[in-house]
């Protein structure tokens, strides 16, 4: 599972992982033998495949310590949080949105969408290590405020947000709260049972790509919230469309799978832990990035001075590395997180993303250590000489 080819060693892990193989068996009898529309209720493999759905949904339900109802089926978390800002938008009388500035551009991007469509909205400021400020987010909040939306944690510098005081504050005041728990899920503890409005995705957790799901508390029916989407009654006429059997069955299953592992994410801490303390201990002016004392196991987001990631990258063919988020990945500008947390353009640009998982090995760290203090070594030393 740990490399793409026999020469890449890929550390890319909150871009995407790989889909556990026994995921994948577990969904290949749904491509071909039980393949047929669980709404088709007029003949029994359809009922079938219905049933197949709902099993699903409870295994799912079960792993986030929810009810079966309260999950609907999406296409990833970016429909799951367009649906949950646009849907809650469409029927509400208050106007006014709290989120934070490092948010996905999945949240960012409906908030966006709304505010040029006459919502207030309130983007709230991280300090250095990507902490929200507890004083102005009370302060945020008022009688308008129809929903906040903070993630449980950063896709690009691992900090974890602590959700549960978060919700507590915006239930005070009448809000709904929303949680991006893309990065989260799988990697650490959490207790989502607060939450109004939860995204999962599952390619985020050793599952399949193109599926996610939006968790509702209560379930749809108790919310007023509408669909984005017309012209099917699936999930109750939520998220219309023809439900994709297979990587429902093989996102519940990564889902279970992941919590059963949880146990064993120090191993995945330990292996980051290790590549940090080499690489900060061979190599001057370096600075690891996020909150040291809460952010997510595996993760590692490192600045190097004077040095373009890029250039680093170019060095590393062998590694499967990135320089920010992936889903800006095509993008030229700085990263609006690592802007967010006060880094300057150049040392957004020298800024690298390793992020270990299931399949990587100690021995993959150590590796990756020795050889960026290596490339470190020889930039530096011929921008000396160029300079
Ligand atoms: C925090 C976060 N939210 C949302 C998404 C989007 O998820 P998907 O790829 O399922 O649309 C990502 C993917 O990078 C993410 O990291």
């Amino acid at each position: 599972m740990r490399s793409l080819n026999n020469k890449t060693v890929y550390l890319d892990h909150f871009a995407s992982t790989p889909c556990d193989e026994r995921v994948v068996h577990a969904m290949l009898p749904y491509f071909v033998e039980e393949f047929a529309n669980p709404s088709s209720f007029t003949h029994a493999p359809g009922i079938s495949a219905l049933r197949t759905v709902e099993s699903s949904r409870e295994k799912i339900a079960n792993a986030l310590g929810m009810k079966s109802r309260e999950i609907v089926f999406t296409g990833g978390a970016t429909e799951s949080n367009n649906l949950a800002i646009l849907g809650l938008a469409t029927k509400a009388i208050r106007r006014h949105i709290v989120t934070s500035n490092i948010e996905h551009k999945s949240v960012l991007g409906p908030i966006d969408h709304l505010e040029r469509n006459g919502f207030r909205v309130t983007r709230l400021t991280v300090n250095s290590k990507g902490e929200l400020d507890l004083d102005r987010y009370i302060e945020a909040i008022d009688d308008d405020t129809l929903l906040v939306s903070i993630q449980s944690a950063n896709n690009e510098i691992g900090t974890i947000q602590d959700i549960n005081t978060l919700v507590k504050i915006a239930h005070e005041r009448g809000a709904l709260f929303h949680c991006d728990a893309v990065q989260a899920f799988g990697k650490v503890r959490f207790d989502f049972s607060n939450v109004d409005l939860l995204s999962l995705s599952g390619h985020k957790i050793y599952g399949p790509k193109g599926i996610g799901l939006l968790a509702l508390k209560g379930g749809p029916d108790k919310m007023a919230i509408s669909s984005i989407c017309f012209g099917g009654g699936q999930e109750s006429g939520l998220r219309p469309g023809t439900l994709n059997v297979p990587l429902i069955v093989g996102f519940a299953y990564a889902a279970q799978l992941a919590i059963e592992q949880l146990d064993s994410i120090g191993t995945i801490e330990a292996i980051r832990d290790r590549f940090e303390r080499m690489l900060v201990a061979m190599v001057p002016d370096v600075k690891l990035n996020g909150n040291p004392l809460n952010r997510l196991p595996g993760g590692s987001s490192i600045t190097f001075d004077g040095i373009e990631a890029e250039s680093l990258l170019a060095n590393l063919p062998e590694f499967a590395l990135s320089t920010g988020s992936a889903c800006s990945g095509g993008a030229v500008t700085p990263s609006h997180v690592l802007e967010a947390i006060g880094l300057g353009r150049n040392e957004s640009f020298g800024t690298l993303r390793v992020c270990f998982g299931r399949g990587n090995s100690m021995e993959d760290a150590e590796r990756l250590a020795e050889k960026l203090v290596d490339s470190v070594h020889r930039i530096r030393k011929l921008n000396e000489i160029l300079n």
